[in-house]
């Protein structure tokens, strides 16, 4: 645990490959097959831009706002990712007290190094999301739902775009195997994952995903259900039709199907079919506070990133986690500023040109 200063989140990710052992780094970083939507994920901020306006009288930009009732510092929040004990011996729980700690939102994955309970626990009392990958065995997704209601899940995330894992070749490189158990399958199924490659993990995950799984999840659960991993409009018409409370667009950081556009990409047209309807939220590729404010005028309420918080957690632990987000609002609001926003809401109704 020690303080970690930041200049960009980038430099994060050389800093961490020193100190994660690679098979870890390696499953962290990687994207699929030859990362060309990884990379495109990085590339589609830039081919639009903020429109700089002056003359708005904007001094000390607010950037607080809220989703489903809950009040945040930041429109920046934790996505779900897996196995956070590969980066730090606190895991999860570490990245949850960063996170509060910052004001804002942890997605907690189902396949968690730490408990449900434990990573709850050290959230103290700050909103956070459970991240469910729905198993062909119903009885494990209704413990999972009963355990991150039980301990005050705001919401569920329901990630859909995994019904396979994407072809990566650094784990296959490094013939990686999980060396830590997964928390809540080591609880709720027969194999904890540990010494598990990802592919086997992977294979007790629902294949055939559909509305209506989406629909049992939110009746069963009975909290707001974020459909995560939407690329298309059609897609999120078809979540909102089977119960959704919110979209998640996003392309897992190019983990999944590569050759596909880069998330920004696509946000556009997926935030003009919600219309307003949901919360969306917007996440792979942001590691600036211009791609946050681009994403919001593009039609996100919230904006999450995954990889930066990863390093940052090895790096520093709890206060790394807290620093990650805090300097990434930070750059998000000199943005705000120089393009004449005072708040939030002003940012989703800002200009983008496309020159
Ligand atoms: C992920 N992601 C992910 N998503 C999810 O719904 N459940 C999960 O368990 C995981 N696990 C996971 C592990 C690792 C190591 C990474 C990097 C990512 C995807 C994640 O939620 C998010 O979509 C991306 O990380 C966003 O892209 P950036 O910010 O990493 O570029």
């Amino acid at each position: 645990e020690q303080a970690i200063k930041i200049i960009n989140l980038d430099e994060l990710e050389d800093q961490a490959r020193q100190i994660i052992p690679q098979g870890g780094f390696g499953y962290i970083s990687e994207g699929s097959e030859d990362e060309w939507t990884k990379a495109r994920n990085r590339a589609a901020f830039n081919t639009v831009q903020i429109a700089p306006r002056v003359l708005h009288s904007v001094e000390a930009p607010s950037t607080s706002t809220s989703v489903f009732g809950v009040s945040i510092k930041t429109p920046v929040i934790m996505a779900p990712t897996a196995a956070q004990g590969l980066a730090h011996t606190r895991g999860e729980a570490a990245t949850a007290e960063g996170v509060a700690a910052a004001g804002t939102i942890m997605s907690q994955s189902t396949y968690g190094t730490t408990s449900i309970a434990e990573t709850a626990e050290a959230s103290k009392g700050a909103p956070w999301f459970f991240q469910l990958y729905m198993s062909n065995d119903w009885e494990f997704n209704e413990a999972l739902l009963d355990e991150a209601k039980s301990h005050g899940a705001a919401a569920v995330v329901l990630t859909v775009d995994s019904m396979q894992g994407g072809y990566r070749e650094p784990d296959i490189r490094n013939e990686f195997q999980f060396p830590l158990p997964m928390a809540n399958l080591a609880a709720f199924s027969e194999t904890s994952g540990k010494g598990k490659g990802i592919f086997e993990i992977y294979a007790a995950a629902k294949q055939k995903i559909t509305g209506a799984d989406v629909r049992r999840v939110a009746e069963y659960v009975g909290l707001p259900v974020i459909v995560k991993g939407i690329q298309d409009p059609c897609d999120a018409a078809l979540a909102l039709g089977s119960g959704a409370s919110g979209i998640w667009v996003s392309n897992h950081g190019g983990r999944q199907l590569n050759g596909g556009p880069g998330s920004f990409d696509v946000l556009p047209s997926i935030a003009r079919a919600v219309n307003g309807r949901v919360p969306v939220i917007f996440d792979s590729g942001v590691r600036r506070g211009s791609q946050v404010f681009k994403a919001l005028a593009s039609g996100a309420d919230l904006v999450a990133i995954g990889r930066p918080a990863i390093y940052a957690l090895a790096l520093g632990g709890a206060q790394g986690v807290r620093t990650v987000f805090e300097y990434l609002t930070h750059e998000f609001r000199i943005v705000m500023q120089l393009a004449g926003t005072q708040t939030v809401d002003d940012v989703k109704r800002a200009k983008l040109l496309h020159y």
